[in-house]
């Protein structure tokens, strides 16, 4: 199988706070790729951009262009384990929003505040 990877990701010191959950974020959905997007196919394409604007805000977003997540997909009724993980780090680790969308594929997108993984608040 061939798959294309296209990573954008803004040279940017992170805090370990941010850090640790956005590995383990990118992590779980990178394998949720390979496992569920491309099956039956023989190639596909995968992109991962974390980016970060001025006021301290970070986008990341993980998507691909395989099968796209099945038909009634919500992933806040998500029963299963990873997903489940994904929007508590997105959404109570990191205090963001989560959001995720199919147009030919799968895209997940993320958006946070530089601090908030942070623990001083
Ligand atoms: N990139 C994707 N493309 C297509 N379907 C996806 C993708 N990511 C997730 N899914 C769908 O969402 C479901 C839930 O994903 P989730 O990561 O929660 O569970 P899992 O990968 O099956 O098991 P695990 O708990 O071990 O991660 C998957 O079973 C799959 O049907
Ligand atoms: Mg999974």
């Amino acid at each position: 199988m061939r798959i294309a990877r296209v990573v954008r990701v803004d040279d940017y010191p992170f805090p370990i706070s941010v850090a640790v959950p956005v590995g383990l974020i990118i992590n779980e959905l990178l394998s949720n790729t390979l496992k569920h997007a491309f099956s039956g196919r023989g190639e596909g394409k995968i992109e991962v951009s974390l980016a970060t604007s001025e006021g301290g805000r970070i986008n990341l977003a993980v998507s691909d262009d395989g099968v796209g997540p099945p038909p009634g997909f919500d992933i806040n009724e998500s029963k299963t384990l990873g997903l489940r993980l994904v929007k508590i780090l997105a959404e109570d680790q990191l205090q963001g929003t989560l959001e995720v969308t199919s147009d030919g594929g799968a895209t997940f997108k993320m958006e946070f505040d530089m601090g908030g993984g942070g623990s001083a608040g």
